[in-house]
């Protein structure tokens, strides 16, 4: 099923070269954080390049809830009247997140630290991914929680009243939870402190001191320690949002399946907390350069140029990699299909309670194609068969989970047989416009009749 309306079956059949230049959409993760911190912020902030895609429009409609005037202006371009920290008021109803994982913590963690309750629900897939690990945070804080067993959403949170500062050691690899806990921190007096062992994303930490909050960073042998000073007052930003390095992915990866292809996806972040999956495809074999290096809103930005790559190898992923590409998995594994060799991918348990269980999901799929794959409960193999020799054929389950139902359809464009999809609703949530780019690269990605 679709999160949003009836299932959308879809085929992608082996094409042509792709050719041309890749126009991906804004950054998830900044799209988010740039309406949450817009919101919490006293004035107006404009937003450049805002990621139309659903999990973003949910979290726009969430912040309207909380008392922020979120405006679209078109074409991208968006802004936020804020309500300063402190200031949300108190939503009327319950606030559906739809499928976003990102959404609803960073929002719980947003609200957590005012004198407010909030219910929060999401679809078949968000009420079934574990809120635990950001409930377990916020109530030391003083916020308390009521959900359904396992802490499941529909959730309420009440939030403290007299909130105290935190210090808290992340026990996952998520930056969910890191940012939960620094935006629970912004209401808080004193200093809340985040630890994580393994660094993860990083655009909570850069665009909090954008916005103008004291927040410092320092490298320990205990792992990255931020500490936030609580009650600031946020001043309104300009964010001109970079592409998205996860959904560049997607015609990077399809660019090095086809035979003769050549694209350009041009201003893509390059934080190295995002561009694991780069590192990889080049140690792979990969023909893939960065063009233009450059630095924009003080973060790395390149046009990436992905040409077809007739000698990809399978490797072994460094598993300390992986927060650096835990989105890119799936369409790693489908690159994987197509290398010579074993492709092993260690220490990813996190992939277990994305918007579906990933290894599981792409193992199913990739098996029904023809690809072996073994895994465990962290880790997961894909034995490659090499150019041209992928069969296909399968109709492939996207879960409600759009990097899944992407990953398909790039695996369909150079197999044997075509792949089918189930479902391609979920990849509005965050790459509407994956069909007609594919299709003007060349792809013939379609929508099944009838
Ligand atoms: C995100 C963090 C990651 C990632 C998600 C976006 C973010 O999740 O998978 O798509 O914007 O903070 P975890 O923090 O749970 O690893």
């Amino acid at each position: 099923m679709s999160s949003h309306g009836a299932p959308i079956p879809m085929t992608s059949t082996a094409c042509g070269p792709l050719t041309g230049v890749a126009e991906v959409p804004g950054d998830k993760s900044i799209s988010h954080r740039s309406l949450i911190l817009g919101a919490m912020a006293v004035g107006e902030t404009t937003i450049n390049g805002l990621l139309e895609g659903q999990d973003v429009l949910d979290t726009a409609k969430a912040m309207r809830a909380f008392g922020a005037e979120v405006t679209d202006h078109g074409g991208g371009s968006w802004s936020v009247q804020g309500v300063g920290v402190g200031g949300f008021a108190e939503p009327e109803n319950v606030i559906d997140c739809g499928n976003s994982g990102t959404g609803v913590r960073l929002i719980m963690g947003a609200m957590a630290t005012s004198p407010i309750t909030a219910t929060f629900t999401g679809d078949a897939s968000l009420n079934g991914r574990p809120m635990a690990r950001i409930t377990d945070p916020l109530a030391l804080f003083g916020c308390q929680s009521v959900g359904r067993k396992g802490g499941r959403l529909p959730m309420t949170l009440v939030g403290a009243a007299d909130p105290v500062p935190v210090r808290y050691e992340v026990p996952v690899p998520s930056a969910q939870v890191k940012s939960a806990v620094l935006l629970a921190g912004l209401n808080t007096p004193g200093q809340t402190v985040v630890i994580e062992a393994e660094a993860t994303r990083d655009h909570t930490e850069r665009m909090l001191a954008g916005f103008g909050a004291e927040v410092s960073v320092e490298q320990t042998d205990a792992g990255r320690v931020i500490t936030l000073t609580g009650q600031p007052e946020l001043k309104p930003q300009h964010i001109d949002v970079p592409r998205d390095p996860s959904s560049a992915a997607f015609p990077v990866c399809a660019a090095l399946i086809v035979p003769g292809s050549d694209v350009l996806v041009p201003g893509i972040g390059l934080n190295p907390t995002r561009a694991g999956v780069f590192t990889t495809l080049r140690e792979m074999g990969a023909d893939l350069t960065y063009e233009n290096e450059r630095e924009e809103g003080g973060e790395p930005v390149a046009d990436l140029r992905a040409r077809f790559s007739p000698d990809l190898k399978g490797i072994e992923v460094p598993p300390e990699r992986a927060a650096s590409m835990i989105d890119e998995y799936p369409v790693l594994s489908v690159v994987a299909a197509f290398a010579e060799g074993q492709t092993v991918m260690r220490g990813v348990k996190e992939l277990r309670v994305k918007e579906s269980d990933r290894i599981d999901a792409m193992a199913t799929g990739l098996l029904a194609n023809g690809i072996e794959v073994e895994d465990g409960p962290d880790w997961w193999i894909v034995t490659g068969r090499g150019h041209g020799e992928v069969p296909g054929g399968a109709i492939c389950a996207s879960h409600l989970d759009h990097r899944i139902a992407m990953s398909f359809m790039i695996l369909g464009m150079a197999s044997q047989k075509p792949v089918q999809l189930d479902d391609g609703g979920p990849i509005a949530t965050s790459f509407p416009i994956f069909e007609p780019l594919m299709q003007q690269l060349g792809a013939q990605v379609t929508r099944n009749a009838g």
